[in-house]
């Protein structure tokens, strides 16, 4: 089993390993031993504590049907009682109404501080259990299981969470980090192709961030047969990011790469373009911007347009410049009159680049984005 620890306002570990969700309630249990003021010399007394504990499973109607049933049981042999809460799949159930209903009915079920979230589910599920659990009487603990490889990789790491507005993704949220990351690898074998290939497109931006190396790597062996190598790689990085800029004032901004671009064509898409297509999508645009203008080479370009279509993920974007550049305007990453741009240099280095709001438009013609 790997397992990494991450240092930030709240410590904890990030667990990535085979056959880990049937052991999910002694790996909390264990965990979660410092909040009950009690130690592992009591353990009579630490196990009395988990019985008057509830653990609140949010997960959606995809995966609670496929796991379930076995975090529960998990959790019921350590002594926890469950509570489950799910909801429609999908970006749209990121919104004020799930969210509310999740209040509500932890306020229903006498839901205290002492109890726990347990997020089951990919990004749409842990970012809004873990507003929930930011916001539920000013914040009860939770624990992320993560189902999607983007989840694994991004989203269940690093403490943001959020639901999205009419108006804008993301827009209502808190730094807010789990108290611990369950990541069993074989909840992975169920995932749909493209759910797969918008792991891969984070993926392949932590490496064009940080490690030609691990590059080679992605080109090398598909993700799919190295996934504890690939995820353990992926936590590593970010963790890095997150102790240095936990509330991304600076430093962690470069996560961005590809996002700019990318949740700009998530909206005009009106969220039909997964997240992790998107992703791709901005990568390859600022890659062809960057070659464009001589930030970086045009092998550089090609190398990043090749991995892209080794894991078959889309490079073009078809919105038009008007439509992009408005929803660029509305990005929350932008301040002022400026925009925070990630830009590639080489395979591994990226810059971030402070550009004029008005000087947008033509790094998206130059990223091929046409009226
Ligand atoms: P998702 O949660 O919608 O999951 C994708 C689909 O896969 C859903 O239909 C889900 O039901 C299904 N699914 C999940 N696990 C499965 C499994 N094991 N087997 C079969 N089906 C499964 O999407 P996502 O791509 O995981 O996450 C995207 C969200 O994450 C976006 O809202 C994005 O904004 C957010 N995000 C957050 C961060 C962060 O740092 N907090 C980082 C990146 C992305
Ligand atoms: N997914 C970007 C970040 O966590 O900062």
């Amino acid at each position: 089993m790997e397992k990494i620890r991450v240092f930030a306002s709240t410590d904890y570990d990030v667990l990535i390993d085979s056959g880990l969700l049937p052991q999910a309630g002694e790996l909390i249990f264990s965990a979660m031993l410092p909040d009950t003021g009690l130690d592992s010399l009591d353990p009579m007394a630490a196990r009395k504590k988990a019985e008057s504990t509830t653990a609140v499973i949010v997960s959606d109607d995809n995966v609670f049907p496929l796991y379930g049933e076995t975090l529960k049981n998990s959790l019921t042999e350590s002594g926890y009682k469950t509570i489950e809460y799910v909801f429609p799949h999908g970006e749209k159930s990121k919104c004020f109404t799930t969210y509310e209903g999740l209040l509500e009915f932890m306020c229903e079920h006498r839901i205290k501080r002492s109890d726990m979230i347990v997020a089951l589910g990919g990004g749409v599920v842990g970012d809004l259990a873990g507003f929930a659990a930011a916001t539920y009487q000013r914040g009860i603990a939770f624990i992320q299981v993560p189902t999607t490889l983007l989840a694994a990789v991004d989203s269940s790491v690093g403490g943001k969470t959020a639901i999205d507005l009419k108006n804008g993704k993301n827009q209502v949220g808190a730094f807010y980090q789990p108290r611990l990351v369950i990541c069993d690898t074989d909840t992975l074998k169920t995932l749909p192709k493209e759910e797969y290939g918008c792991g891969c497109g984070e993926i392949i931006k932590y490496a064009i961030l940080e490690s030609e190396e691990f590059f080679d790597e992605l080109l090398s062996k598909p993700v799919s047969e190295q996934y504890e190598h690939v995820i353990s790689t992926c936590v590593n990085i970010k963790k890095h990011y997150v102790e240095n800029d936990e509330f991304d004032t600076g430093l962690r901004m470069k996560l961005n790469l590809g996002h700019t671009f990318g949740h700009a064509v998530e909206a005009c898409s009106g969220y039909t373009v997964l997240h992790g297509q998107a992703v791709a999508m901005g990568m390859a645009a600022i890659a062809r911007a960057a070659s464009g203008m001589g930030l970086c080479s045009k092998e550089t370009e090609v190398r990043i347009m090749e991995i892209l279509d080794r894991y078959e993920l889309p490079k073009d974007i078809t919105y038009g410049l008007e439509e992009m550049y408005d929803v660029v305007l509305v990005d929350k990453k932008n301040s002022g009159s400026v925009t925070n741009l990630i830009v590639p240099t080489s395979i591994g280095n990226c810059r971030t680049m402070k550009v004029r709001t008005e000087m947008i438009k033509g790094w998206l013609e130059e990223g091929g984005i046409v009226d």
